[in-house]
């Protein structure tokens, strides 16, 4: 026991008189230990949410393989660097034996394996929530990884034990002085005014400049959705013409929505085409933007979320706060722009969505139920905002269970049931004649599931 005790009293000693060979100790075990950890993050991080957002062959199998060295014994890892390093060993020549290079390797070969697997599973949990939005917004598979790594930084800093702790805000980036207005917008909204069908130029462009080619009309050619047989959309046909608001209108399970999302590129069709009139290029900004039923927002400000939308778009990142407090400004949420996100009610999380896709200027702009969440007083500051959209230029193509909403904002009503496009009017003869006894009894209130 008093040797104990000795031992524990020289040890203090030691520490409390900051013994130089001690301290060479602790800072060489730092060193190893750090060095081991940075190596792994930067191996781990990329392979981890490289693994959470793509699908390949063999994907199940990396996973497996990769949880499993997780519980790789310290001993055996020894072991095997041991016996790689060792002067009869394939890298025996390198001299590194009993030196902090090999307990470096040691090291990294056991964490690396836990960084990539925590990371996979964080990433490819969020990726299930983020993946449509994202795409949407045109973020590509790697830009959308190293998105979710920022994002979720805080969840694998706590081994995800307390999301609670990930609300967190991050204040967007300052906007930097001196920047070149030209730069504001996004490569293709830089190349030109776009003609409507109705002779209205978009004024989201400046009118010097030569049109590219508009992306409407959007023509749905026999298009068909099914899920294990079962037809959601059926062998829908209709053309969207650039210039009218289009609402579209149907019971629950019509697939009101499914059709958005087919539209935006965000399903594949069973069997079908959709055509837009200049197709849309790959690795280019998007000209169509999408509200969804439900706002998926980053873990980040507000503001941030759409600041970060315009980064995806090419806005120079000078330019985009600017841009992207305007955008909030219009749907009444300038108080809000620096809290997190994800802590905002679910009306002003919607609010957020539509300033994200304000601030892209987009072309066309899918709303799915925008107003579904709001109270009357946010449901006409929305509306608002919609028709402000459709005056700078803005195709409208949105779905809505409000009648009244359906009947302030659409030139003209598409009426879904089952899958089908069961009638297409001009909204005031659309309400007061329906022409299908279906949407008839569908506005008595008395269509049947
Ligand atoms: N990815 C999918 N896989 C399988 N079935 C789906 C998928 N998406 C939608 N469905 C099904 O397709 C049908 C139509 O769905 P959709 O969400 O388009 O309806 P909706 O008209 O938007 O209804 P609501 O008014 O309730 O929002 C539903 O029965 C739904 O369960
Ligand atoms: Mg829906």
């Amino acid at each position: 026991m008093s040797s104990v005790a000795e031992a524990a009293a020289q040890a203090l000693r030691l520490v409390a008189g900051a013994d130089p060979k001690l301290l060479d100790i602790v800072l060489l075990s730092l060193r190893v230990s750090l060095t081991a950890v940075a190596i792994s993050c930067i191996v781990g991080l990329p392979v981890g949410a490289a693994i959470a957002v793509s699908r390949f062959p063999g994907r199940r199998g990396v996973i497996v393989v990769l949880n499993a060295l997780m519980g790789l014994p310290p001993v055996v890892v020894g072991l095997a660097v041991y016996l790689l390093l060792s002067r009869a060993g394939p890298l025996g020549t390198l001299g590194l034996l009993f030196t902090p290079t090999a307990m470096v390797i040691a090291q990294t070969i056991l964490i690396t394996p836990i960084v990539a697997a925590l990371s996979r599973q964080v990433v490819e949990d969020a990726w299930e929530e983020y993946r449509e939005q994202l795409r949407s917004l045109g973020e590509k598979r790697f830009g959308a990884a190293v998105t979710l790594l920022w994002d979720l930084r805080f969840s694998l800093r706590h081994d995800h034990r307390d999301r609670a702790r990930n609300e967190q805000g991050r204040p967007a980036a300052r906007a930097r002085a001196g920047h070149d207005p030209a730069h504001d917008r996004p490569r293709t909204q830089r190349r030109g005014v776009r003609r409507q069908r109705d002779g209205t130029a978009a004024v989201w462009m400046t009118s010097t400049m030569r049109a590219p080619r508009s992306l409407l009309p959007l023509r749905v050619e026999d298009l068909t959705f099914a899920v294990a047989g079962r037809r959601i959309i059926d062998g829908l046909s209709l053309t969207l013409e650039a210039g009218s608001r289009t609402v579209i209108i149907g019971p629950n399970g019509a697939g009101k929505s499914v059709l958005l999302r087919l539209c935006h590129g965000l399903l594949q069709p069973t069997s079908g085409n959709i055509v837009w009139n200049a197709p849309e290029v790959r690795g280019e900004p998007r000209r169509q933007a999408m509200v969804f039923q439900r706002a998926v927002l980053l873990r980040r400000s507000a503001l941030a979320n759409v600041a970060y939308a315009l980064g995806v778009a090419g806005v120079a990142a000078g330019a985009r706060e600017a841009r992207a407090r305007e955008a909030l400004h219009k749907v009444g949420l300038d108080a809000l722009a620096a809290h997190p996100a994800r802590v905002l009610s679910g009306g002003e999380q919607q609010r957020v969505a539509l300033a994200r896709a304000w601030a892209l200027h987009p072309e066309v702009l899918f709303l799915d139920e925008p107003t579904a969440n709001l109270d009357p007083g946010a449901t006409h500051e929305i509306e608002r905002v919609i028709g402000a959209m459709h005056g700078a230029g803005t195709k409208i193509v949105m779905v809505t269970h409000n009648l009244g909403q359906a009947r302030r904002l659409a030139d003209e009503v598409l009426f879904l049931h089952q899958g089908r496009l069961l009638e297409r009017a001009p909204v005031d003869r659309f309400f007061k004649q329906p022409a299908s006894p279906e949407a008839a009894q569908f506005l008595e209130g008395e269509l049947p599931w």
